[in-house]
């Protein structure tokens, strides 16, 4: 059932919020810890109680509309409940409380559903961050978060978020597109797909490149399900998303600062970790930082195979942002030998595409060769003619 968008009916709910809380309060319920029957229950009483008491006129069927909001709003996230049901919505995107878009099959689109006001955005994002212990203030405006489904969340408040509240949510996957699915969707062709499968095979290094929400996670994964199964893999990843169906398999994330500030585990600590875990392959959910130094360096010394992703629009800006990641993050060498620990480490670039109309795409895979003259000379193995 479509909400209501009106100020009139937002006004309401926040009256019947305000009532809700206040009766919980008096009847001394813990919303965490009552049966959800009971809690449906005494939501749908207390509502029929403040709306004829208020005499507010009321369709029944806005009654029903109101009573299922409120519901979500005492127990789950409130307006983001529909959304987070909803297996077609992947992306949730709150930029204000009147402004919450959604991403559908790679498609983004206003969502017809909306928060009272910017209290109301801070009270469930506040909601989502309360039992993970995580604060969210002036001193420190911005947060990252998981939700108990595995869905990840960004919130920013103001002074840094400068137009009110925002929040971002990723959503877990409950299942990743295999091989089989992508070539049906026309996301890789299946020339391609063979190619991509023996690179795996032969224990190429790779890295997928590509822009947000382009499937370098899920290529990524795809690609590891050809990692033979007598392999041992270790996964490092910053919120655990990969689903390798592998037998041998040791999964790592790290580890934001508590709240004193410290407890921090990041990439680069677990990789430099994994090098003592006798891996075969490293699998890294996304290059960031500093750890692509200890990851190249692993490509190059034993753990063939190893897989990363990267965030670029194309294999050169890849390079790019590699020789900037490393020389930011205190690798001291001279042009030449950055690029040539990046020309003897990395051997192939999956360059992925989003099309406008939100179709995504392998458009290259590029293999790079070190020459005497050229660390890297690129050799397109496979490109899309579009
Ligand atoms: N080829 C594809 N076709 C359709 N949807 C896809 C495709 N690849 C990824 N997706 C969906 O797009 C969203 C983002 O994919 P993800 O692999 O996490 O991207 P990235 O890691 O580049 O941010 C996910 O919901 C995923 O299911
Ligand atoms: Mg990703």
């Amino acid at each position: 059932m479509a909400t209501r968008l009106d100020s009139e009916y937002q006004d309401l709910k926040r009256r019947v919020h305000q009532f809700l809380v206040e009766r919980l309060d008096e009847e001394g319920i813990d919303v965490g810890r009552a049966a959800r029957a009971s809690l449906q229950a005494f939501v749908q009483t207390n509502i029929s109680a403040f709306i004829s008491q208020n005499r507010v006129p009321l369709s029944a069927q806005d009654m029903i509309l109101l009573t299922r909001e409120s519901f979500d709003e005492v127990v789950g996230f409130g307006p983001l409940e529909p959304l987070l049901a909803d297996d077609s919505v992947n992306d949730i995107l709150v930029n204000g409380p009147e402004s919450v878009f959604i991403e559908v099959a790679g498609v983004l689109q206003k969502a017809h559903t909306r928060f009272i006001d910017d209290d109301h955005v801070v009270r469930v994002i506040r909601r989502i961050l309360a039992p993970l212990g995580r604060r969210l203030d002036e001193s420190s405006p911005m947060v990252d978060a998981r939700l108990p489904d595995g869905s990840r969340v960004n919130a920013v408040i103001p002074p840094v978020a400068l137009d009110g509240p925002s929040l971002s949510i990723r959503k877990f996957a409950r299942k990743h597109l295999g091989a089989q699915d992508l070539v049906n969707s026309g996301s890789i062709s299946a020339s391609c797909l063979q190619i991509l499968t023996s690179l795996v095979t032969t224990r190429r290094n790779i890295l997928v490149s590509g822009g947000t929400g382009t499937g370098k996670t899920t290529i990524l994964n795809m690609l590891s399900q050809f990692i033979p199964a007598d392999e041992r893999v270790v996964t490092i990843e910053d919120a655990a998303e990969l689903q390798l169906n592998h037998p041998h398999i040791v999964r790592l994330e790290t580890r934001p600062a508590n709240l004193e500030g410290t407890g921090q585990v990041t990439a680069r600590d677990l990789v430099i970790n994994t090098l003592r875990m006798r891996p075969d392959r490293i699998i890294l959910g996304e290059v960031r930082s500093g750890e692509i130094l200890e990851l190249l360096q692993a490509m190059n010394t034993g753990h063939e195979g190893s897989m990363s992703t990267i965030h670029s629009n194309s294999a050169r800006d890849a390079l790019v942002r590699i020789e900037t990641l490393l020389a930011v993050n205190g690798y001291d060498a001279g042009e030449r030998a950055i690029a040539r620990l990046i020309g003897s480490s990395l051997d192939v670039i999956v360059q992925l595409v989003r099309l406008p109309g939100g179709r995504r795409l392998v458009s290259e895979v590029v293999a790079l060769k070190a020459t005497a003259d050229d660390p890297y000379r690129m050799e397109y193995l496979y490109q899309v003619h579009r």
